[in-house]
C-alpha cells in the first residue's frame, strides 16, 4: 500500500482532547468543497463554527465515534461514525443551541432543513437501524491525499464498528464526484442511484458486514 511506503500509520479512536486538531484537519479537508457548502447552506466562515459544535457533539457521545491516522504523531486522516441513538437528546438540544447562536438565523434555518432531508434520505427500519454504523464526514489531509490513507481509514473503521457489533455501514455523498463514487466502490461498498439534494446530485452508500467469526476450541480442533 502506498501509505506504507513511509512511516507507519497509527489508527486510533480520538477523544475529547482531539478536538482542536480534529476541527482543524476537518477545515483543511473540506475546504473549498461546494457540495458540502451549499447542501449544509454555510459558507467557509460559519463552517468552522460548524465543526467545533460538530466535534464538541461527537467525541463526547458515547453513540458516535470518530477514528483518525496519524503519522508521525500528526493526525493525517478521521472519519466520524454515528450509531443508534446519537445525539443523546440533551447534547443534541445544547449542540443546535450553539449553531443557533453562533450562525445568522438565515444559516441557521438552512441547517436544519439540511437535517431534515438528510435524515430522511439516510432513514432505515428499526432492525436496521440498531446494527448501522453511519459514516458522517471522512476527510484527509490535503496535501496528503491519493496515497491510500482514505482507504485505510475506511477498512480500520469498518473493522472496529464491526467489532462493535455493527453490521452494515451506510453514508452519503455527492454524486456528481465520480472518483468518490469510485473510490467506495473500490472499498466495495454499493452504491444507491443519484437522488436530488438542494438543488445537486446526492447518493446513499452501503456496505453489509458479515458477523465476525468465533471460533470455539472444539470447532478449531474438529476443522
Ligand atoms: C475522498 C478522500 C477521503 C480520499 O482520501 P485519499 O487518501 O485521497 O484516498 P486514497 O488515496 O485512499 O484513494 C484515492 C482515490 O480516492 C479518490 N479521490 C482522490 N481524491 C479525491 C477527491 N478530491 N475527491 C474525491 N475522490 C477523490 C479517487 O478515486 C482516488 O483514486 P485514484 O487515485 O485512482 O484517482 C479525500 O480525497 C478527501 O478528504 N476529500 C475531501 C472530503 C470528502 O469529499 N470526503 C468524502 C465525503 S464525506
Amino acid at each position: 500500500m502506498q501509505h506504507s511506503a513511509g512511516s507507519p500509520v497509527r489508527f486510533r479512536q480520538l477523544g475529547p482532547d482531539d478536538k482542536d486538531v480534529v476541527t482543524q484537519l476537518a477545515n483543511d479537508g473540506f475546504h473549498g468543497n461546494s457540495f458540502y457548502m451549499k447542501a449544509l447552506g454555510l459558507d467557509a466562515r460559519r463552517f468552522q463554527l460548524y465543526w467545533h459544535a460538530f466535534f464538541d457533539l461527537t467525541l463526547a457521545d458515547p453513540a458516535a465515534a470518530v477514528f483518525g491516522l496519524e503519522r508521525n504523531g500528526e493526525l493525517q486522516a478521521a472519519v466520524a461514525v454515528a450509531f443508534d441513538g446519537f445525539p443523546k437528546t440533551s447534547r443534541a438540544a445544547r449542540y443546535l443551541w450553539t449553531l443557533c447562536r453562533q450562525l445568522a438565523t438565515g444559516a441557521f434555518l438552512r441547517y436544519l432543513r439540511f437535517l431534515r432531508v438528510y435524515e430522511r434520505a439516510m432513514k432505515l427500519p428499526a432492525g436496521e437501524r440498531r446494527v448501522e454504523a453511519r459514516g458522517l464526514w471522512l476527510f484527509v489531509k490535503r496535501d496528503v491525499g491519493q496515497r491510500g490513507l482514505g482507504s485505510h481509514l475506511v477498512k480500520c473503521a469498518v473493522e472496529a464498528v464491526r467489532a462493535r457489533g455493527k453490521l452494515l455501514v451506510t453514508g452519503f455523498f455527492d454524486a456528481s464526484n465520480r472518483p468518490l463514487e469510485q473510490f467506495y466502490r473500490r472499498l466495495h461498498f454499493t452504491v444507491t442511484p443519484p437522488f436530488p439534494f438542494a438543488g445537486m446530485q446526492a447518493a446513499r452508500i452501503e456496505l453489509r458486514l458479515a458477523r465476525m467469526e468465533v471460533k470455539s476450541d472444539a470447532q478449531g480442533h474438529a476443522a
